[in-house]
């Protein structure tokens, strides 16, 4: 067995232990969908498959806690973040896999930090994990969920505008919080998707 292999089962037996059981489903259920994803761009395989493990990491507390915990270790908390306060385990999350988990790659980091909200000039892996995180098979409730799981495999930067435009629809229908990262996100693919279709 390589070294990752035998890491992987670390990681996994410790998220087992510390995440409830549908979280744990969820987080392997979105490292296999990033690795299907990385296969289909061609980027790195070990990354998808530790930043879809790890992405949830923070979520093993309430988010009273996870505020809690963020202000305790210096990890600065917005307003949004405040009032949208199950958008925070992305930022423990980093802070987690950074200090309980050793991860030092920054590319891993940056997308367990931006799977909740998204991020202006996010990079492949940041992408690959927010859709896995949105489209992995045990999902049902999005309406576009066919769609965007057609779409994940044929153009990562579309079926991130279509992702983040229903969500923005969604969280202003229901009055919730608008994170400005996700606002910078969507504009972002949004510019892109114009200029493509110039
Ligand atoms: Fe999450
Ligand atoms: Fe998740």
């Amino acid at each position: 067995m390589d070294n990752h292999c035998s890491y992987i089962l670390m990681l996994r037996k410790t998220l087992k232990r510390r995440l409830p059981p549908m979280r744990y489903e969820h987080s392997l259920s979105v490292s296999f969908t990033c690795m299907a994803l990385a296969m289909r761009y061609g980027t790195d395989l070990n990354q998808a498959e530790i930043a879809g493990l790890l992405h949830d990491c923070g979520k093993r507390y309430s988010d009273d806690i996870i505020l809690k915990k963020c202000l305790k270790h210096g990890i600065p908390v917005t307003p949004q973040e405040e009032e949208a306060l199950s958008t925070l385990h992305a930022k423990y999350g980093e802070w987690l896999a950074k200090n309980r988990y050793q991860i030092q790659d920054p590319e891993i980091l940056s997308a367990i930090a931006c799977h909740t909200t998204g991020k202006a000039g996010m990079s492949t892996l940041d992408k690959i994990l927010f859709i896995a995180d949105y489209i992995e098979p045990r999902r049902f409730k999005a309406e576009n969920l066919p769609q965007m799981r057609a779409l994940a495999f044929q153009d990562l930067d579309r079926t991130m505008y279509e992702i983040l435009k229903s969500t923005l629809a969604y969280l202003k229908q229901k009055g919730g919080v608008i994170d400005p990262a996700t606002v910078e996100a969507y504009q972002c693919f949004e510019q892109q998707m114009k200029e493509e279709e110039k």
